[in-house]
């Protein structure tokens, strides 16, 4: 399976709302909405969660962190190998709730390759961006930590984070790939993220504690349908 954009990430954190069988419930809606819609919706559930999604769905499934630790005697740590058995596609690094050292990232990130995985690299301001770009990670997302979980759209708010993510990206690594999160509620977030330049989102609250998820994801991923890459 491949990693295909643009795409609609969908981030369950740890939220209650996503624990065991409902968080398969939430992945197959994603799925059924994907296949409805035709457009690319990929999950990240809580790492022990993992194998139990991956085997009831065929959209992509990310863990949302792993660790550059190799098999071994590395006790608790989550190697790539793990996530790779459990199913997953490919993993998010770094996120504002997970940061990471440089070092780090970039072990991880190699890890990742070996073992075929995709990677998801978060950064906090477009300089991060820049600087993660060299790293050639397969997506950037740029998630301001201030708008986070606050259903204020970094799309609307700050559109110049996202397009001076985009430029900074591009001037470290011409092929490098932008998303954006942070807030993100709305059709017209979505909408204006991908005006931006945007080749993605990356959501969590505003699916997770929707009522109706399937309403909720259908709304998020429907522009997706019109900028097709
Ligand atoms: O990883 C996605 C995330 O950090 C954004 O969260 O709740 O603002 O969509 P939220």
């Amino acid at each position: 399976m491949n990693l295909k954009i643009p795409i609609l990430v969908v981030n369950y954190k740890n939220y209650p709302e996503i624990l065991g069988r409902k968080g398969v419930e939430l992945a197959n809606i994603c799925q059924e909405v994907s296949e409805e819609l035709k457009v690319n919706i990929a999950i990240a559930p809580p790492t022990p969660f993992l194998n139990t999604i991956s085997k009831e769905v065929n959209i992509p499934v990310f863990a949302q962190h792993v660790d550059a630790s190799p098999l071994g005697n590395t006790t608790g740590y989550i190697t790539a190998e793990m996530i790779k058995e459990a199913g997953a596609l490919g993993s998010l690094i770094n996120h504002s709730e997970h940061r990471l050292k440089r070092d780090s990232i970039k072990k991880t990130l190699d890890r990742l390759k070996a073992n075929g995985l995709y990677s998801i690299v978060c950064a906090r301001d477009p300089k991060e961006v820049g600087s993660l770009a060299k790293l050639k990670p397969n997506l950037l997302a740029i998630e301001p930590p201030e708008l986070i979980g606050t259903g204020i759209a970094v799309s609307k708010a700050k559109p110049e984070v996202i397009t001076l993510s985009i430029e900074r990206a591009k001037r470290s690594d011409r092929e490098a790939k932008v998303i954006c999160g942070a807030g993100i509620s709305t059709k017209e977030d979505v909408e204006k993220a991908l005006s931006l330049g945007s080749l993605g989102v990356l959501v969590s609250s505003s699916i997770v504690k929707a009522k109706d998820w399937k309403k909720s994801v259908r709304e998020l991923a429907e522009p997706l349908l019109y900028h097709q890459i």
